[in-house]
């Protein structure tokens, strides 16, 4: 058995992960309709990664007896002024989740919950990923996407990305 604020923080945490999937399939809808498809496409598969994060946790507190409760999910409300500003509010977005992530380390640790922990390493390294993906994306904005050379190749490059389901919830 969980203690109860662990338990409620990673139920809280599985709200979030599914926000996070809602809100990358809405940049996936704004670049859809700037007509960057490879941009969309790599959102989608962000979004079903979130989405697998989600279940990971959900499993996780079920297999430890906790029943889960879900709460409303956010609507995206991002307005975007430019091709760049979904990549950084992604970046923004991940470094929170982070803070969450580490919030919820932090109380297990706090707790002695060792199982726990060794649950959370993998978002924990998960995480660093995430970021440097976000951080990447940006970089390559900043030095391709301003000509429409530069950003069809980027944007073809994106529509590459393949979604690896390494994270189901019983990994
Ligand atoms: Fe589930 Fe992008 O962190």
């Amino acid at each position: 058995m969980l203690d109860t604020k662990v338990a409620n923080l990673i139920n809280e945490q599985v709200n979030k992960e599914l926000y996070s999937a809602y809100l990358y399939l809405d940049f996936a809808n704004y670049y859809e309709d700037e007509g960057l498809d490879g941009f969309a496409h790599w959102y989608e598969i962000q979004a079903q990664e979130e989405r697998d994060h989600a279940f990971k946790m959900r499993r996780y507190l079920i297999d430890n007896g906790v029943s889960v409760k879900f709460d409303a999910i956010a609507k995206p409300d991002k307005v975007f002024k430019d091709h760049l500003a979904p990549l950084e509010a992604g970046l923004e977005h991940e470094r929170y989740v982070t803070s969450l992530i580490h919030t919820i380390y932090a109380e297990a640790f706090d707790k002695k919950d060792f199982k726990t922990m060794q649950f959370l390493d993998w978002f924990v390294k998960e995480q660093v990923e995430e970021e440097k993906n976000a951080e990447d994306m940006i970089k390559k904005m900043k030095l391709f996407g301003y000509d429409s050379k530069g950003l069809y190749n980027l944007n073809q490059e994106l529509a590459s990305r393949t979604y690896s389901p390494s994270t189901t919830d019983k990994d």
